[in-house]
């Protein structure tokens, strides 16, 4: 069973490319066999992973797409002729494994500039699903770099994915993004699609700043917005900003090549884990290791302690707290 993971949010610069490329890397460590969707101008996603990239020559998304413009609305491709499409585009892109992900994989869809174009030409929202559907060696966790603009790529985007991980970065134009992102989720949802919300994850967060707070008080007050329950929806922890990510994506590098501070990066091994667990893969969560093995005294922007006005809890302290109170996203 594959689980498939949109990383959404109707607003740019919100940490999107960030969150998949960092998660797409953590996923593979832990053993989880990935595919990366990037449709998100400008391919931040795709650039990121630069380090890990095969030499091989590759064609484009936007080809296979316009392949099966013929179809109708609500038409699905069919598994054979996707396969020749793909394979005649050298898609999906294998990176070469790397010692350190022991059985885990990533495969990438990359992001070409003609992809909105192509999308234009499509009828049905259902041709990504089919491309995915179809791809060899069946992953188990797709990561979607969600487009900004709306249009059919957006739509063929939302009709594929089970659910969103929305990464929110602490500035009031964040929270109308995310509440336009779950109203086209409401819509989709009414079109008989099961969209549902995984959770909000705090990015670029820095604990000084007061808005962060006004922030994390919106969302825990928030009951019920567009049918999700948003207050419980906001992942414990939170990403810390710091440069490095700024410096990861610069040099195509993960953000352990640029520092050594796990607590730079805790949190993304958290929501690794949770994805993990989502996806039925528990199994692979339990064995920390490389970059994930945070040592205890590992630093969590944990987000009660936020609220606390006391920022920083250790891993241990707040791996103590979660398994005493097992709420619904820990
Ligand atoms: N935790 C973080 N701390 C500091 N800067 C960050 C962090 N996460 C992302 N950034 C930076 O913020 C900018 C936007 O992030 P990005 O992942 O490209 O967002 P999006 O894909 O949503 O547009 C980039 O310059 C990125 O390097
Ligand atoms: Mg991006």
């Amino acid at each position: 069973m594959r689980t498939t993971y949109g990383i959404a949010i109707r607003k740019g610069g919100q940490g999107k490319s960030t969150t998949v490329s960092t998660l797409a890397r953590l996923l593979a460590l832990y053993g989880a066999r990935v595919l990366v969707v990037d449709l998100a101008q400008p391919g931040t996603t795709t650039a990121s992973l630069r380090d890990a990239w095969p030499r091989t020559e590759h064609g484009d998304l936007s080809s296979v797409l316009v392949s099966f413009r013929h179809l109708p609305p609500g038409a699905t491709p069919a598994a054979r002729e996707v396969r020749t499409a793909l394979s005649a585009a050298g898609l999906p892109v294998a990176l070469p494994s790397q010692p350190s992900w022991s059985g885990g994989r990533i495969s990438v869809v990359p992001w070409d500039e003609l992809q909105g174009d192509a999308a234009a030409f499509l009828q049905s929202e259902r041709v990504l699903a089919g491309i995915l559907a179809g791809i060899p060696d069946a992953p188990d966790i797709v990561l979607i770099d969600y487009p900004a603009e709306g249009g059919p790529l957006l739509t063929n985007a939302l009709t594929v994915t089970d659910r969103v991980i929305m990464p929110l970065a602490a500035e009031t134009p964040a929270l109308e993004g995310a509440d336009a992102m779950l109203r086209l989720m409401t819509r989709v949802r009414e079109a008989g699609h099961p969209i549902t919300l995984g959770g909000i994850l705090l990015t670029r967060c820095d604990p000084k700043n007061k808005r962060v707070f006004d922030i994390v008080q919106t969302i825990l007050q928030a009951d019920d917005v567009q049918g999700e329950p948003l207050s419980r929806k906001l992942y414990p922890f939170a990403i810390r900003a710091n440069e490095f990510y700024e410096q990861a994506f610069r040099f195509g590098e993960p953000i352990w090549e640029r520092t050594s501070n796990p607590s730079h990066w805790g949190g993304y091994v958290l929501l690794a884990e949770w994805v993990l667990r989502d996806a039925g893969l528990a199994h692979l969560a339990a064995a920390r290791r490389g970059p994930a093995l945070l040592p205890p005294d590992t630093h969590i922007l944990a987000i009660s302690a936020l609220v606390l006005d006391d920022p920083e809890m250790r891993l241990a302290d707040f791996e103590a707290a979660r398994a005493a109170t097992r709420p619904s996203l820990q």
